[in-house]
């Protein structure tokens, strides 16, 4: 009799992990008024600066990124990167770099089905918000077999995470050691699996590890997937099934992150003017 109360107590508690995890509906949070920003294919959230986003324009743009101020969605700096081009720069993320923040660059798209240079560039997060150049901290070269790629996610121990985009969605995730940081050598994953999420698109297009490493959001162009990784563990987390978060319909929907403190997330479309789409937590999984 005690071992079957037992047994009720361990479901009880299993079945509440996923179904305590609730974000509302989502809402406009504002309206982007800068023309510059017509194709925002990455987002990430400043950990040194309160409230701003960093977005860079997929290929075709020059070398720099946007901080814009998430009260307002008005342009707060533009950040020129010295001595790289952007060949087709698919996605942004905030992480780590020693004792610093860091803007991680993903130079990874196929640019006109010619190639992808498969890099990932690191800056400094500016000590001061406005126009200026910043210096590359480092660079890792990465190769696999994948042809294109719009999805970059940092731990916070700077391992790199990639995701290739493929017709039908089922996309390679790949880890890549932190190790390669700087080493001036072209490394290969040191592990992958195929995603088993479906899509009608070329898929996914976007993700974000969250500041503590626990929580991970891939983005396709009609979903955001959720996965809980308390054991900092991607690869495997990936073979579970995710859960489904809300997202409000975007034209070209291409990107997504977490808010600085891995709370709430954004979503922003592509093209010119788009809405900045928040999504608030109003409840955790626990532990
Ligand atoms: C910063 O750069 C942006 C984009 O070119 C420009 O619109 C803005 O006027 C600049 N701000 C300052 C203070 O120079
Ligand atoms: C994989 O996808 C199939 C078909 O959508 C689904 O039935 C199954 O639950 C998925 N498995 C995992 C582990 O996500």
């Amino acid at each position: 009799m005690l071992l079957l109360n037992l047994g009720l107590f361990v479901a009880i508690i299993c079945g509440a992990q996923s179904a305590d995890l609730k974000f509302d509906s989502g809402i406009n949070k504002c309206k982007l008024d800068n023309r510059e920003i017509d194709e925002a294919s990455g987002l990430a959230a400043s950990q040194i600066h309160p409230g701003i986003l960093y977005m860079e324009n997929d290929k075709g743009d020059t070398n720099r990124i946007f901080a814009v101020d998430t009260t307002n969605c008005h342009m707060a700096a533009m950040l020129t990167i010295a001595g790289v081009d952007n060949y087709d720069w698919e996605d942004l993320a905030v992480g780590p770099c020693g004792s610093n923040s860091c803007i991680y660059i993903a130079e990874t798209g196929d640019h006109a089905e010619d190639g992808a240079k498969n890099i990932i560039y690191r800056v400094r997060e500016p000590a001061i918000m406005k126009n200026q150049t910043l210096q590359l901290d480092s660079q890792l070269h990465f190769k696999w077999g994948e042809p294109d790629c719009e999805t970059v996610m940092i731990t916070p121990n700077e391992d790199v995470y990639t995701v290739s985009k493929v017709v039908g969605g089922h996309g390679r995730l790949a880890k890549f050691s932190h190790t390669a940081w700087g080493s001036g050598k072209t490394v290969a994953a040191e592990a992958s699996v195929v995603l088993n999420q479906s899509s009608s698109h070329h898929d996914p297009v976007g993700g974000d590890i969250s500041l503590d490493g626990k929580e991970m959001l891939i983005k396709y162009k009609q979903h955001v997937y959720y996965w809980h990784v308390p054991d900092g563990d991607y690869i495997k987390a990936v073979t579970s099934v995710p859960i489904e978060l809300p997202i409000i319909k975007e034209k070209r929907g291409e990107s997504v992150c977490w808010d600085a403190r891995g709370i709430d997330y954004y979503t922003i479309s592509e093209g010119k003017l788009p809405d900045l789409h928040y999504f608030k937590r109003t409840s955790s999984i626990i532990g």
